[in-house]
């Protein structure tokens, strides 16, 4: 029963954030099964009311969704601005930081979402956290050359850093960069999102982190039977 409501919440915000969406608009298309739902009924939209939408997709996963859609797949060559992103989140916080990455594609999202005038987030009611690390790992992208190293360094910052593995292949997951992901934990709530975000990309070998600060515009948050709207002041 609560999947189903998680499920249902999902839909809730997703059909809600693609009203957004205007005839001609170029977007991005974030990663996750919210973004999966948003582009279905975006989707439905293009067909009944034949509009004509170009997106990037953040992820193979999303470029799956999109192929044969009837919304047009483009570059950020093409495209380097984009009109806005929808996108998921794992954790979301009061000032609308978010740990994203837990489907391991947060470096194609940051850039694809900072690469919008306005960033959509589509969650259901279990993400949102008072502070940011209250329970997601910080997910970090790293060279497979630097994985030890990276670990060593995670580890001195008094995280405890896990290499992600795949399910139903033995070793690591690879990213869609042919990356590994670090999970890290750091025990406590972090105190300031932005300083870690900083510090982690600062260790040579890591490509991006899934702490996302300051990057949130408009957040839909689905709930069983309604959807909050969060706005950055
Ligand atoms: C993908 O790497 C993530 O950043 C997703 O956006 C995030 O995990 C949200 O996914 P769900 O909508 O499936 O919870």
């Amino acid at each position: 029963m609560g999947n189903e409501i998680k499920e249902i919440a999902k839909k809730n915000a997703a059909r809600e954030a693609v009203k957004l969406i205007r005839d001609g608009a170029v977007i991005g298309i974030g990663s996750g099964s919210t973004v999966e739902y948003a582009v279905k009924f975006l989707i439905e939209r293009v067909k009944n009311e034949d509009l004509e939408v170009y997106a990037v997709p953040s992820s193979t996963q999303a470029y799956f969704l999109l192929v044969g859609s009837g919304i047009r797949i483009v570059t950020l060559d093409e495209y380097p601005e984009l009109d806005l992103a929808i996108d998921g989140a794992d954790e979301i916080s009061d000032d609308l930081d978010m740990i994203k990455g837990g489907g391991a594609a947060l470096t194609r999202e940051k850039i694809v979402d900072a690469a919008a005038k306005k960033l959509i987030i589509v969650v259901d009611f279990t993400k949102r956290v008072k502070r940011l690390g209250e329970r997601a790992p910080v997910p970090v992208e790293v060279l497979p050359f630097a994985c030890g190293f990276v670990m060593k360094k995670l580890t001195e910052m008094g995280g405890k850093a896990a290499l992600r593995l795949a399910q139903r292949k033995v070793g690591p997951i690879i990213t869609d960069n042919g990356n590994f992901i670090i999970d890290v934990r750091f025990g406590t709530p972090i105190d300031d999102p932005k300083e870690l975000e900083t510090k982690i990309n600062m260790i040579p070998g890591v490509v991006e982190n899934g702490i996302f600060t300051n990057m949130a515009d408009i957040v839909y948050v689905g709930y069983k039977d309604h959807v909050d709207i969060l706005r950055k002041d």
